[in-house]
């Protein structure tokens, strides 16, 4: 019975993929005749099934008997008798109080799993209508250290960039840096101060950005005198003088290498070009405020300009204002995010806007989002979304700190994955060299992203090296430690072209219908945001994998029955490659 459960955690779920789409289409058909009523395929709700011997289900019967009356049971008897599927499904069986109990012939399967080895989409139909996407993730701050929380937005963002794109849409992201504000003046003050020149040929380097951001701070709260001249320092730089902004892109360029040494070790596709930090809108606020005004869209409030997107309230039932323009001139992090939507939706042609940032910047975004609509920037067609997400928890369940307390810099803690994952391999023997460095990043760093993205994104969840390296269990290293253990069989043998697959054992049978779940569960974690549920599914398809590996022998069976469940290796094979790499994740040849 515990196998069962963990062979059906897609169950309940509608199904989409061409499978159920084909099943949908002819259900909704035999309901036309037998009923004679109209019916959509979208209502007909295939769901995998979770019963042993059924493999999918439809309520469609009860659906139409709550609608129009009459007995659920007959409605479903009279929806099999005329359903034409006789070269998918066994015989339709009427469960409960009306399901429609579907069941694949095995012959249908047997030529699926041969048609799909020619199918490097493994089902999987690109997008009926592309869409143009910008990306909005990691997104840290100039001079301070990434820290985890822009961890889950890298991992999170770069997965759904990769699915999208694989899905067939046209995804651009764009890294919004934090590179602009009031912590600049401050920053760029101190280095004036300590006598720096401005110039990267000096020498300088910034060995410790937080270090260095903190000192500036403790000046910025302790002297009054500081603090005024930084803040003339903020009106210096957003006035393009030429000493404040050399200093400003020393800081940039010396944060941008330490973002890219943590992207390259993490295996994120973000790179200098897609950097489109706060700064670069700048040129563009002053037009946004402008065109907010004459819409009318604008507030003063206290000599600042303000708008309120209707629909926000504080705790004292008082409007929530978007803050256009501060007190004194100044420009901050909301009329930046409208400007930055109207240049990625008029410059370049956004159908959708994707922002993944934490949960806790989700009114912000609700406000934003609301605004545009109202300015008539966002039009029906277009959308906009806040994926967000919970935080990182240490194992007190607080906020992750490091050992001496701070907050725990990114690059140390995936430093530390990798070394834990070199030991891992090194216990295990059989690599060495290169060899096993390139396996220890590929797992330690895999171990890190699949603990992120597993779960639901919208969770907090408690960061644990031995739940994330453990061989079994839900994690990278059982997916990637089955692949490998896959490929060995497929460098001894490979089913020759053409072969025709046999499904004679159950095990064999449960495995390819997992594999034929692959475009489901696929679709279902792109339209949810929900990388969790590609996850899922590949651990469930390992599963199914290892249940036919200890019943079914492969190597040492007869030619044909070798070469049919060779296919089926392949197969599995193909579906986790992909499926991880969907996820950023490296599945190594040998482990
Ligand atoms: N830099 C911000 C932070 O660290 C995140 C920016 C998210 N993107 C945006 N368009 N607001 O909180």
């Amino acid at each position: 019975m515990r196998e069962r459960r963990a062979f059906n955690t897609e169950v309940g779920h509608v199904v989409h993929g061409d499978v159920g789409r084909e099943l949908a289409g002819r259900i909704a058909a035999a309901v036309e005749t037998s009923q004679a009523v109209g019916c959509d395929p979208a209502d007909v709700a295939i769901r995998v099934s979770g019963r042993p011997g059924v493999d999918y289900q439809s309520t469609i019967a009860l659906s139409l008997a709550s609608e129009q009356g009459g007995d659920p049971q007959e409605i479903a008897a009279g929806i099999a008798a005329e359903l034409d599927t006789a070269d998918l499904l066994e015989p339709p069986e009427i469960g409960g109080p009306g399901f429609l109990n579907l069941v694949l012939r095995r012959e249908w399967l047997e030529q699926r799993a041969t048609a799909l080895l020619e199918d490097a989409r493994i089902g999987v139909a690109p997008a009926e209508r592309p869409r143009r996407i910008a990306i909005d993730y990691s997104s840290p701050n100039v001079a301070k250290q990434m820290h985890v929380g822009h961890l889950r937005s890298s991992i999170i963002g770069d997965a759904l960039a990769r699915m999208l794109r694989f899905a067939g849409h046209d995804v651009t992201p764009h890294n919004h840096l934090g590179d602009w504000g009031t912590p600049f003046g401050m920053l760029i003050e101190h280095l004036v101060e300590e006598g720096w020149t401005g110039s990267a040929s000096a020498g300088h380097t910034i060995v410790d950005l937080d270090g260095f951001y903190l000192e500036a701070r403790k000046k910025f709260d302790a002297d009054p005198d500081f603090a005024l001249r930084a803040r003339r320092r903020v009106v210096l730089l957003q006035g393009g003088d030429e000493q404040s902004t050399a200093f400003w892109r020393l800081l940039v360029d010396e944060s941008t290498r330490h973002f890219e040494q943590v992207y390259d070790l993490l295996g994120v596709g973000l790179t200098p070009d897609d950097s489109y930090g706060e700064s670069f809108y700048h040129p563009y606020l002053a037009g946004v405020v402008r065109d907010l005004t004459v819409q009318g869209l604008t507030e003063s409030s206290d000599g600042a300009i303000c708008a309120f997107p209707a629909g926000f309230f504080n705790r004292d039932g008082e409007r929530s204002p978007l803050i256009v323009r501060k007190r004194g001139g100044g420009y901050g992090y909301a009329i930046t995010d409208l400007a930055t939507a109207r240049y990625w939706i008029d410059n370049r042609g956004a159908e959708e806007l994707l922002y993944v940032v934490g949960n806790p910047q989700a009114q912000h975004f609700a406000m934003i989002f609301t605004l545009l609509r109202e300015a008539g920037w966002l039009s029906e067609d277009q959308r906009a979304e806040h994926i967000g997400f919970g935080s990182i928890l240490g194992d007190d369940g607080k906020t992750i700190r490091s050992r001496a307390g701070g907050s725990v810099k990114l690059i140390d803690l995936l430093r530390e994955a990798v070394e834990r994952a070199a030991a891992l391999v090194a216990e295990r023997g059989g690599l060495a060299g290169d060899d096993a460095a390139e396996v220890a990043r590929a797992v330690g760093i895999g171990a890190v992203k699949y603990a992120d993205l597993s779960g639901n994104r919208g969770k907090d969840y408690t960061f644990d090296w031995d739940r994330m390296l453990a061989m079994d269990g839900n994690t990278a290293v059982y997916l990637q430690y089955a692949n490998a253990r896959i490929r060995s069989i497929l460098r001894k043998a490979a089913p020759p072209a053409g072969t025709p697959v046999v499904l004679a054992d159950p095990a064999e049978r449960r495995l390819m219908l997992k594999i034929l779940q692959f475009p489901q569960a696929f679709d279902r974690a792109v339209t949810e945001r929900a990388p969790h549920r590609l996850c899922t599914y590949l651990y469930d398809t390992a599963r199914a994998f290892s249940g036919f590996y200890e019943s079914c022998p492969i190597l040492t069976a007869a030619p044909d029955l070798r070469d049919s469940r060779l296919v089926l290796v392949l197969l599995t094979s193909r579906v986790l490659t992909l499926g991880l790499s969907l996820l950023g994740i490296e599945a190594p040849e040998r482990l």
